[in-house]
């Protein structure tokens, strides 16, 4: 074993941590009240020692909370970013502070390296929205039509299907395959919306993300009746309603970066909660309205997850030899078109 994974007592907050720590909380202060401090600084100092000594990373999505986002992690970023992230790191270990997808997709892209998830039942309603078998029964249903396929599936569904995408590159990704009608699965909004862009025809599934399709356009209006001059930014995975009071649609990845270019005044993030956390660290002149719509499945991985992962090398991702083979043609092709 590369590090001591038999040391498994709860770290304390010492003067040194406390000193160690110092420039990570006055990065993060106005997000994370002082008293909570001592209960994180522990975890991120053995973190952050632990991944130096078993050759790790912690790669982390943008609905991460801060202390983790700020704290422990050596890449952030949208689905997109994470699975870019995943083939060029040069780790041995990667460990994954997303949920089980976005795991299994470093793992397909990666089958040498350990990716470990700090907790297995971090899912994702999308993903369990279909399954392999649906995915066969389409193909019945409308031969010879192309399938795309969102990163928020399971190896087994990406398998079936001929090119993975995600909210940063569907129209594109739709628009490579040259056919005038294409299969978009599973994200029933994510579809409507690429509809919306483009001259393809596309036929969708059912499946919706339970934390943005709480979301209405009604809310949304009542934030322009009250900041006529609010930036609305939304997920395309919100339902149409939500998507046409948007003043932008992108992916989070796209959301920080639109953030960052207005630089100054209200904005809304109409998506998960710890976006607004993280972003406001570093766009201290943006008033963030804050509409709180939490994934419990991102909520699931903490900072004594993390550790625990790292010290016992779990919870180690695998996927079958066959299924990840023919994953992996899907999420090449997809990172081929840059
Ligand atoms: P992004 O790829 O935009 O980060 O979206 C992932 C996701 O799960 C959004 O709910
Ligand atoms: Fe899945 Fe929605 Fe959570 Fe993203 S926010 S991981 S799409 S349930």
């Amino acid at each position: 074993m590369p590090f001591n994974s038999t040391t498994q007592e709860v770290p304390s907050f010492t003067t040194e941590i406390a000193e160690l720590t110092r420039p990570i909380y006055q990065k993060i202060r106005d997000v994370i009240p002082e008293e909570e401090w001592p209960t994180h600084a522990p975890y991120i100092a053995a973190i952050n020692a632990l991944k130096l000594e078993c050759d790790a990373v912690v790669m982390a999505h943008n609905y991460q909370t801060p202390e983790i986002f700020h704290g422990v992690a050596d890449f952030t970023g949208d689905s997109l970013a994470l699975a870019r992230q995943a083939v060029s790191t040069s780790a041995a270990i990667i460990v994954l502070c997303g949920v089980h997808f976005m795991a299994e997709t470093a793992k397909i892209l990666n089958p040498e390296k350990t990716v470990l998830i700090p907790d297995l039942d971090a899912g994702c309603s999308l993903a369990s929205s279909i399954t392999a078998a649906d995915v066969r029964l389409l193909k019945e249903r409308y031969p010879g039509r192309p399938i795309v396929t969102y990163v928020n599936t399971s190896a087994a569904v990406k398998a079936e299907c001929d090119i993975c995408c995600t909210s940063s590159n569907a129209l594109k990704v739709v628009e490579s395959l040259k056919s005038p009608e294409v299969i978009f699965l599973p994200d029933e909004y994510l579809a409507g919306y690429v509809a919306s862009q483009t001259d393809v025809k596309i036929i969708s599934w059912h499946g919706h993300c339970e934390v943005h399709e709480r979301f209405t356009g009604q809310e949304l209006r009542a934030y322009r009746e009250t900041s006529p001059d609010i930036s609305i930014l939304a997920h395309p995975e919100c339902p149409p309603d939500v998507l046409s009071e948007a003043d932008y649609v992108g992916s989070t990845a796209g959301m920080i970066k639109h953030v960052k270019s207005i630089g100054v005044g209200r904005v809304v993030m109409v998506t998960e909660c710890s976006m607004s956390d993280n972003v406001a660290v570093e766009c201290p002149d943006v008033d963030f309205v804050r509409p709180c719509n939490l994934c419990p499945h991102m909520k699931r991985i903490t900072l004594p997850k993390i550790l625990s992962s790292l010290r016992n090398l779990e919870y180690q991702v695998q996927v079958e030899a066959s299924t990840a083979a023919q994953a992996r043609r899907s999420l090449e092709r997809m990172i081929q078109l840059g």
